[in-house]
């Protein structure tokens, strides 16, 4: 299926991050945009400047990104390509995990660290406020008051508009939202990996927006043979659309990320928010993983 208006991420409709920041529902993750092991610089930087204006262009508005990825170097493209940006686009990056070396991500939340991090995100984007910062992971030796409190306080200094969570259980987002207003909660969440659907129900009842990470499983759902790849050719569509479809049609509150570090893939996965599936298509794509 080919791309049928000029911005076919608004096909997707919107979703309202902490009740006033509107984005189309599905859009970007600039992870891909680093080196092997998400560690320095991609081998074709301009090819991810390119995929980045792209993207815009094709009417992404949420672009998702964290200071870890490169670390730094998904960030300083995002300025360097986008920079100043359209009214409309919500960067949201993320904090409190290191990097040591090519896959490896450690969890820091002590409050001095987080400020910093959200004080050097600031810089690095170019940004006077991050529309979306979201605690990468919970710090498991930090106390969770110390870790949101101190985005809580950051928020309240106008830094942060909205405070996010990322692979979190139902219980630790209750806990956090007796500190702060939790507006997102990013976990791992595609066709074949479920786990997180307890989660998932708990934003929506909740009106938090559910931001999944892996939505084509890294890449899985998209190969040819993948599990979606009969559905996918009946529906004309490509299995990464069908892949992308399935969570935008699975709640109102999914805002799908896909990552890639090519402008033909991107176009590709955008052209999913105009697929539409009926209940028992939906049902039917469930069944099969
Ligand atoms: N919160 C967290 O802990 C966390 C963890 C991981 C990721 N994330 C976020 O989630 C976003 C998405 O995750 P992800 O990018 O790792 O995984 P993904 O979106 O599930 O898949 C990306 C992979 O699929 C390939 N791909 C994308 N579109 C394709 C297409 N149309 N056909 C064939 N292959 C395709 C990409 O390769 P090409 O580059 O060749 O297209 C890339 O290898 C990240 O960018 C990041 O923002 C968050």
């Amino acid at each position: 299926m080919t791309q049928s208006t000029a911005r076919p991420a608004a096909a997707a409709g919107t979703f309202d991050i902490g009740g006033d920041l509107t984005v189309n529902r599905l859009g970007y993750g600039a992870m891909q945009l680093t080196g092997p092991g998400i560690w320095g610089v991609p081998s074709d930087p301009d090819e991810a400047v390119r995929v980045l204006r792209r993207a815009v262009e094709l009417g992404v508005t949420l672009i998702d990104t964290a200071d870890s990825y490169g670390p730094f170097v998904s960030e300083d493209l995002i300025a360097k390509a986008l920079a100043p940006y359209p009214d409309d686009l919500l960067i949201a990056t993320k904090g409190g995990l290191t990097r040591h070396g090519p896959d490896i991500w450690l969890p820091v939340g002590r409050p001095e660290y987080l400020r910093q991090c959200v004080e050097m995100s600031l810089r690095r984007l170019g940004l006077e406020r991050i529309g979306l910062y979201q605690l990468h992971r919970i710090d498991p030796q930090v106390p969770l008051e110390d870790q949101v409190g101190v985005l809580a306080e950051m928020q309240a200094e106008g830094k942060i508009a909205h405070i996010g969570l990322s692979e979190v259980s139902v219980a630790q987002i209750e806990a956090a939202r007796v500190i702060a207003p939790i507006a997102t909660v990013q976990n791992l969440y595609n066709l074949t990996e479920r786990g997180s659907q307890e989660v998932l129900e708990y934003c929506e009842g909740n009106g938090i927006g559910f931001i999944p990470w892996f939505p084509l499983a890294t890449g899985e759902l998209a190969r040819p043979g993948s599990v979606l790849a009969s559905a996918a050719a009946d529906h004309g569509a490509s299995a990464a659309q069908l892949a992308l479809a399935w969570l935008l049609h699975r709640s109102p509150v999914v805002l799908p990320i896909p990552g890639t570090s090519s402008t033909a893939h991107l176009e590709e996965n955008l052209g999913a928010a105009e697929i539409g599936l009926s209940g028992e298509e939906v049902d039917r794509l469930t069944a099969l993983a």
